[in-house]
């Protein structure tokens, strides 16, 4: 069985990019290729290596505005990983449309609210000061518009009175460590049913 070959894209600690890894086991029809980081100090990068997956980093610091050389540069080692699809895992770069379209269809992300809700930054806080009763996280294909491709899934969390920022993200992070292991692995086979945790 030839599995398909997921490239994982990631800047921090790597908490969702371990749960897709990890789940990519026995009869899942996808294994990891590479995690990459525009970040080389990430955490991520050291927890995907003690696993053996292959990792490469190119810092954008570097490239500072110009988005377009640092992505040339990023396309180096994501290419030659040859991915059948790209998974952006807390991959806090915004990616021009040129570098999406490269991989348009088979580009996923992950995105703390439940979108179209709250895209951008600081997700948790504005649902906190908007008075919502619920939140959550979505999996969306990715298009050249911000958090705004086509929802693959989404699982919902209670917003709690005296919530704070923090600790409702905590909630959220718990399902997105579900969610998108099971979007990946339906994806894996083709299937791209919108997948609702409760
Ligand atoms: C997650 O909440 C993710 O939704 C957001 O950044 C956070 C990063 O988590 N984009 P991690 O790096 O996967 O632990």
């Amino acid at each position: 069985m030839s599995h398909k070959r997921v490239a994982i894209l990631i800047s921090g600690g790597g908490s969702n990019m371990l749960s897709l890894v990890d789940s990519m086991i026995g009869g899942h029809a996808g294994r990891p290729c590479l995690v990459l980081s525009n970040d080389p100090e990430a955490g991520g990068l050291a927890k995907a290596a003690e696993r053996g997956i292959k990792t490469a980093s190119v810092d954008h610091r570097p490239f500072g505005k110009d988005r377009s050389a640092f992505e040339a540069e990023l396309l180096k080692p994501l290419l030659a990983s040859q991915p059948d699809i790209v998974c952006l895992a807390g991959f806090m770069r915004v990616l021009t449309g040129d570098f999406v379209s490269r991989f348009q269809g088979r580009i996923l992300n992950i995105h703390p609210s439940l979108l179209p809700k709250y895209k951008g930054l600081n997700t948790h806080a504005r649902a906190i000061e908007a008075g919502d009763s619920e939140h959550g996280c979505t999996v969306h294909e990715v298009t050249a518009a911000l958090d705004d491709g086509p929802v693959l899934g989404q699982a919902r969390v209670e917003v709690k009175a005296g919530d704070t920022p923090e600790e409702l993200a905590a909630r959220v992070l718990v399902q997105e460590h579900k969610l998108y292991p099971e979007v990946l692995r339906r994806y894996c086979m083709g299937n791209n049913d919108p997948v609702l945790l409760p």
